[in-house]
């Protein structure tokens, strides 16, 4: 089978997928039933898939072959977009294999060498072999070692790694993670999830200027007065308060999904760029962004953490009453900041980005508000500020607002021009990113350069954060989150939409 690039001319380009090996380790967790599995069933049913395939799937519990073959298929049927094919199941599931593994014993790799191998002569696959970490991250550096020691890594086809967030929970961790992986893998070998980077309106920004000249001449950095970019939450902590109150908003939605949405904003070319200049950009990117200096922190930098309250009506613990969280933790819920990005593009133009859980809603968004310079004039009394506004999640769409005369009262009303996607037909984010990794393409992945940047923009705001040098906001579960985050933009004349 293969990857087919359709076009309204009919398939454009067809690229062949290796046969490989895919190695999960991590087969019977939470993100391989939510997340995994379904991406690699609907790829399979889109024909996304290698010729010759085998799975490999790895965990601790002692799962049968058949154990393992229900798990899958319980997961597709709880959470594939696509209803289960019973015609076509049997010949998916009979790709997988299970494998029982313990990431901290050698035998484990000796068995786990001779079973891939055992596999690729059955079925004629070349020593291509993708690695899927979706274990906890103190597993990753551990398991990349023993891989290499066990000889499983040298390959006499390519070898990939993909890894899942957190990458390092601070710029020395990431940069010592970073050096333990690449003893084994090249940077064009690892394949560092950000999930956000799946998400087809995100993978559209890039593009999306290039065919619109009507947008092109309205995205004009003359013409702009602000960026914001929101990714709210209506969940709170749930089951995860072990990992979550100690990485806070900050770690967990900040240094990777909000600084790649602003990379992603601020990329928008009026050329094609290929892979390589799309990253080299992004790398440019995080280098201009303006470094906020310690003493500056509390000025650009909000943070806030959530209260009881209600969201639909119905009764919301603070996070202090959440199970897990430390008694005293003074863990960020909500983060919300002031970035310039000093390029000839950019410079001068505040970019707002705000994330919270227990929010009013869920809600991700990039609003580009345009200069109003008829604010004062008698004559367009009404006239509000232009906005170009992207829908992520949970719609997808573009919109526009502009001003028409109220024929009543000669005033102007804003109005809204808004194109909307039917989701039904959208991939889900992993079935991009697995298809891509499998494809070998990194364009919508994280790179290290990415990645060290944005640790090294964040890491004066951690240490601020965990010495307290700055207010934590309390804000109402079901509120637009802390008045402080409201202040940060009227500060300068403007509001949050
Ligand atoms: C994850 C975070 O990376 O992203 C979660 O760990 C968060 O805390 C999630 O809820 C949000 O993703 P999405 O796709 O629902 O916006």
């Amino acid at each position: 089978m293969s990857q087919q690039h359709m076009t309204s001319h009919g398939i454009d380009t067809v690229e062949r997928m290796d046969d490989m090996t895919f190695v999960l380790f991590g087969a019977s967790g939470d993100l391989a039933k939510r997340k995994i599995y379904p991406a690699l069933y609907n790829l399979y049913l889109e024909g996304k898939m290698p010729n010759s395939l085998s799975v490999v799937g790895l965990g601790r519990r002692p799962y049968t072959k058949e154990d393992f073959h229900n798990i899958i298929k319980e997961s597709l049927e709880t959470f594939s977009r696509r209803d289960v094919d019973t015609s076509n199941l049997e010949a998916f599931l009979e790709v997988f294999r299970y494998f029982i593994f313990d990431a901290m014993k050698e035998e484990s790799y000796k068995g786990l060498k001779a079973f891939i191998e055992e596999r690729e002569s059955e079925l004629s696959i070349p020593e291509n072999r993708l690695f899927y970490m979706s274990v906890a991250p103190k597993l990753v550096e551990p398991i990349t070692a023993s891989l290499h020691e066990s000889g499983i890594t040298d390959t006499d086809g390519w070898k990939r790694l993909i890894v899942e967030k957190p990458f390092g929970s601070d710029l020395h961790s990431a940069r010592h993670l970073n050096d333990e992986l690449t003893k084994v893998f090249q940077e064009e070998e690892i394949f560092r999830i950000d999930h956000y980077l799946g998400k087809p309106m995100v993978q559209n920004l890039e593009s999306l200027i290039r065919p619109n000249p009507i947008l092109s001449s309205l995205w004009n950095h003359q013409q702009i007065a602000n960026v914001q970019i929101t990714a709210s939450e209506t969940v709170g902590v749930g089951t995860r308060a072990g990992y979550y109150d100690k990485a806070g908003a900050i770690r967990d939605m900040v240094q990777n999904h909000l600084l790649q949405l602003v990379m992603m904003t601020a990329l928008h070319h009026p050329e094609k760029l290929t892979p390589k200049q799309i990253e080299e950009k992004k790398k440019a990117i995080m280098e201009s962004l303006r470094p906020v200096e310690t003493d500056e922190i509390s000025k650009h930098v909000v943070r806030g953490q959530y209260e009881a309250g209600e969201i639909n009506a119905e009764h919301i613990p603070g996070y202090m009453e959440e199970e897990g969280v430390a008694e005293d933790s003074n863990n960020d819920t909500y983060f919300a900041a002031r970035l310039y990005i000093d390029n000839n593009y950019w410079k001068g133009i505040p970019f707002y980005i705000r994330t919270g859980k227990r929010m009013n809603k869920k809600s991700t968004k990039i609003i580009i508000e345009f200069k109003n310079e008829v604010e004062d004039d008698e004559d367009a009394a009404g006239a509000v500020s232009n906005l170009l506004m992207i829908e992520i999640n949970p719609n997808e769409s573009v919109g526009l607002r502009i001003n028409l005369k109220d024929d009543s009262n000669e005033k102007f009303e804003p109005a809204y021009i808004n194109f909307t996607k039917n989701l039904d037909a959208q991939p889900e984010a992993y079935e991009n990113l697995l298809g891509d990794a499998m494809l070998g393409h990194s364009t919508y992945f994280a790179h290290w350069n990415e990645v060290e940047l944005s640790w090294k923009w964040i890491q004066p705001i951690l240490e601020a954060f965990e010495n307290d040098a700055l207010p934590l906001h309390g804000y109402q579960a079901g509120s637009e989150g802390p008045e402080a985050a409201e202040k940060l933009l009227n500060e300068d004349g403007n509001t949050w939409w």
